[in-house]
């Protein structure tokens, strides 16, 4: 059965009607959930209930290939043994919740950084499919910016100036900015992409700005005049009325396109409670 959409804001972000994404195999309706993505750029699923095969699965129906070049694998493995599914937790492998000097808890703390995923590898990131398996009691709510809305509330003259420009980004950028130090190794492993500051979707033709925390200068700019221009931008992007609010409920599975939205995570009280979701992010190859 094709799911209905009922927008939660005025200019993205959608929920769908009733529908089991676990047994959803019919051509028509994952074509739907695709048109859907392509016209609100974030879609909030409530009751799904996906175990880690089911989510993989999915995602690889809904979108083909999968990310596995994350950052937090330079790192070390995860405790799934598989890099596509992106542990986004505050717990170790034995369950244990992160220690406040956990190195990893320190790492995943950039999440509260705006951000896109997968920014920082070619082919970067499409579509993120986020699923809540425990949530804490309050906090923690993950905020998303429209980066079309964005993009259209622009000068013109601005936008002329920003359609041919390009970003560097790299996950070690973002890291480093709060102050995370890798090791020579791990920094070798991080060194990032160039991408273009503006990306158009292939199917609705729409424009948008693509921005990250990731992103560390403007190719051709100095470094100063290429940051104040990130900054500007992303904070055009994330002012008050491009942003939306998710709260999380436990069997939440929420997919969002990283060419066309930033999130980032909020603050909760993460060395007393735990949190635990899974992410599965596509890559961004030519749609089937
Ligand atoms: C992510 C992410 C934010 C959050 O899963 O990519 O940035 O609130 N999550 O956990
Ligand atoms: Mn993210």
């Amino acid at each position: 059965m094709d799911p209905s959409f009922r927008p939660l804001h005025p200019t993205f972000v959608a929920e769908a009607g009733p529908i089991d994404l676990a047994t959803l195999t019919d051509p028509g309706g994952l074509q739907t959930i695709r048109a859907a993505m392509h016209r609100h750029g974030v879609l909030v699923f409530r009751d799904q209930h996906l175990d880690d095969a089911n989510q993989l699965a999915f995602a690889q129906r809904f979108d083909g290939a999968l990310h596995a070049k994350t950052g937090a694998a330079a790192l070390g493995a995860n405790r799934f043994g598989n890099e596509a599914l992106t542990d986004i937790s505050n717990v170790d492998e034995h369950g244990e919740l992160f220690a406040a000097d956990d190195r990893r808890r320190h790492y995943g703390l950039a999440n509260r950084l705006w951000h896109t995923d997968a920014s920082f590898v070619d082919p970067p990131g499409r579509y993120s499919l986020l699923s809540a398996r425990v949530v804490p009691g309050s906090g923690a709510d993950t905020e998303f910016a429209d980066l079309r809305a964005a993009w259209d509330a622009l000068e013109p003259a601005l936008q002329q100036r920003v359609l041919p420009l390009h970003a560097h980004h790299s996950i070690a950028y973002s890291r480093a900015v709060l102050g995370f130090e890798f090791s020579a190794d791990e920094a070798e492993q991080l060194r990032g992409v160039i991408q273009p500051l503006v990306r158009v979707n292939p199917v609705t033709g729409r424009r948008a700005l693509y921005l990250a925390s990731h992103a560390s200068r403007i190719v051709g700019m100095s470094l100063p005049e290429g940051r104040l221009l990130l900054r500007d931008l992303i904070e055009h992007a994330t002012r008050p009325p491009f942003v939306y609010r998710h709260r999380w409920q436990v069997g939440d599975l929420v997919i969002w396109d990283n060419l066309a939205t930033m999130h980032r995570a909020t603050p909760f009280a993460d060395t007393r409670e735990r949190r635990e979701l899974r992410r599965v992010t596509t890559l961004d190859l030519p749609l089937p």
